[in-house]
């Protein structure tokens, strides 16, 4: 199925697949932080990465567009090579820190320049990125939207503890009590960081709005300079509609850890898509929690386009 790129260990997929069938949903903490026991038993590598000057890096809370923003990243540094962004699935072309033992070492050893992928809150990043300035694309989401996406990822991957029932997990989600921790520190987290470093904050909301402007702000971030023609064929190519049906990002080859029964992996790809899952008392209580938490700090989110 993959065009096989010269640099791709053909066997690489079988073995992160392999190894993830392996994982178990059981938490552990990192300085308070809420993460997969199976990313904590890595921590020190994870940690201890070397990251280079001509890395890229895309970070965010889970659920807030990556594997969208790892395909434009790709289809941008290939000047829009359709042909060759069908090497292999998003996560050998973007390896995940921590995803697992054969994913972090599969990272190491690919050819440069690399893209890589975190969902660390920025207090946790391989303090190597700071040191070698690398180029960080954060990707956010509005909270809501976030929520119910990852609840629904929760249901289907069993490498994450189950959600338990709707009004259960909005509770879990609401005290950060989800791997990864907090929305709210996260975001805020690399809020603050993004004036400190090399970060482009790009938010879900505007990519929906108006995805030609949003890939062209990561086209000059990413020092490119591309034509209208191959910009347009980026947009066309990371729709929602072409992605759900391109094996390289819809996770379909992931089946024996995603349940695609349970849910899609590209589920509906929406603004606004919580007000199917949100009581009316559950919005209540999320927008006083939302008004206290981003009091004064200049961050804000779209809820509906
Ligand atoms: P939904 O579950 O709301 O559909 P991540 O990659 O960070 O795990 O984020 C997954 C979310 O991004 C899913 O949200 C998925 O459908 C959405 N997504 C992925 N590609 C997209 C695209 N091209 N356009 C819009 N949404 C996309």
């Amino acid at each position: 199925m993959w065009v096989v790129g010269i640099w791709m260990d053909p066997g690489i997929i079988e073995k992160i697949v392999g190894e993830m069938d392996d994982y178990s949903p059981d938490m552990g903490e990192i300085d308070g932080v809420p993460i997969l026991q199976d990313t904590c038993n890595e921590w020190d590598e994870i940690y201890n990465f070397q990251a280079r000057e001509d890395d890229i890096l895309v970070a965010s809370y889970p659920k807030s567009g990556t594997t969208w923003m790892q395909e434009i990243m790709d289809l941008v540094s290939l000047e829009g090579d359709v042909q060759k962004s069908m090497r292999a699935p998003c996560f050998v072309k973007v390896p995940f820190l921590e995803l697992g033992k054969t994913s972090l070492q599969y990272a190491k050893v690919m050819p440069c320049p690399r893209m890589l992928k975190v969902h660390l809150p920025v207090q946790l990043v391989p303090p190597s990125f700071w040191d070698k300035k690398t180029k960080i694309i954060y990707v956010a989401r509005n909270p809501k939207d976030c929520m119910v996406s990852y609840y629904h990822f929760q249901k289907m991957d069993n490498t994450m503890p189950d959600p338990g029932p709707w009004n259960e997990y909005f509770s879990s989600f609401l005290n950060g009590n989800v791997p990864w921790g907090n929305w709210f520190d996260h975001v805020i987290g690399w809020w603050k960081a993004k004036d400190q470093h090399k970060i482009l904050y790009v938010f879900y909301e505007d990519m929906i709005e108006d995805p030609l402007r949003e890939i062209k702000k990561v086209m000059t971030f990413m020092g490119k300079d591309l034509s209208e023609e191959v910009l347009q064929s980026i947009k066309h190519q990371t729709s929602f509609k072409i992605m759900k049906e391109n094996p390289v990002v819809n996770y379909s080859n992931l089946s024996s850890v995603m349940d695609p029964a349970v849910s899609s992996f590209m589920r509906k790809g929406k603004v606004g898509d919580w007000k199917d899952h949100f009581l009316v008392s559950q919005n209540e209580l999320f927008d006083a929690e939302y008004e206290k938490r981003m009091a004064g700090n200049g961050l804000r989110f779209r809820m509906k386009l």
